[in-house]
């Protein structure tokens, strides 16, 4: 976390160390999801008393920090079905607007992985999980992975949507007047993909 905040650290380290952040946030995702026991036998010919993971799972990504997550979900499920969402404010309303989303079309039935790693004010993480539940995915079934939250962002969401897990790696202090979380690490997205 300390090398992703420096300002001073350059892109390929951002996305290295980001990368090693966002493996542990999925490795202890899909450590909330449902199990059943399962027992097997091993070489030495005795039973190990196991666990199996009950269910599937897609990941949902929030466009466009949210896409750096994805590889990380890939390395740990082979083959794992991603779907993509778009929100941006609205120039007018300055409220989030959904512009773009495909999902998986099986999605009611799995449990879904979100994606952002900045949860600032939380406007977008919540209108993402109300295109899930119009898609039929039940609010429990619903896990969010997130590198940095602000307070107010963590409540807003938990608070509207309780049943939601937040896997996140730090709560930061709060947000500043252009809504970047602070200290945070500056905007994800352009230091992840190399953009101003
Ligand atoms: N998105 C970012 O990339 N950074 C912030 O601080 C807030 C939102």
């Amino acid at each position: 976390m300390t090398i992703i905040r420096a300002k001073s650290t350059p892109r390929a380290d951002f996305i290295f160390y980001a990368d090693r952040i966002i493996r542990l946030l999925v490795e202890e995702g899909l450590n909330h999801l449902p199990v059943v026991e399962k027992d097997v036998e091993t070489p030495t010919g005795n039973v190990y008393n196991g666990l199996s993971f009950q269910g599937r799972i897609c990941g949902v990504s929030i466009m466009r920090a949210g896409e750096a997550m994805e590889q990380g979900l890939r390395d740990c499920c082979r083959s794992v079905r991603i779907g993509k969402i778009l929100i941006q404010r609205d120039e007018e309303t300055h409220l989030p607007k959904l512009y773009y989303a495909k999902l998986p079309n099986d999605i009611a039935s799995r449990y879904c992985l979100l994606l952002d790693p900045m949860l600032a004010t939380g406007g977008s993480a919540m209108k993402a999980v109300e295109v899930l539940l119009d898609n039929g995915v039940p609010e429990n079934h619903i896990i969010f992975l997130n590198l940095i939250a602000s307070p107010e962002g963590i409540n807003a969401f938990a608070e509207r949507f309780p049943k939601v897990k937040i896997v996140v790696a730090e709560v930061d202090q709060g947000l500043n007047g252009d809504k970047y979380i602070l200290p945070g690490c500056g905007d994800f997205g352009c230091r992840y993909f190399g953009t101003d």
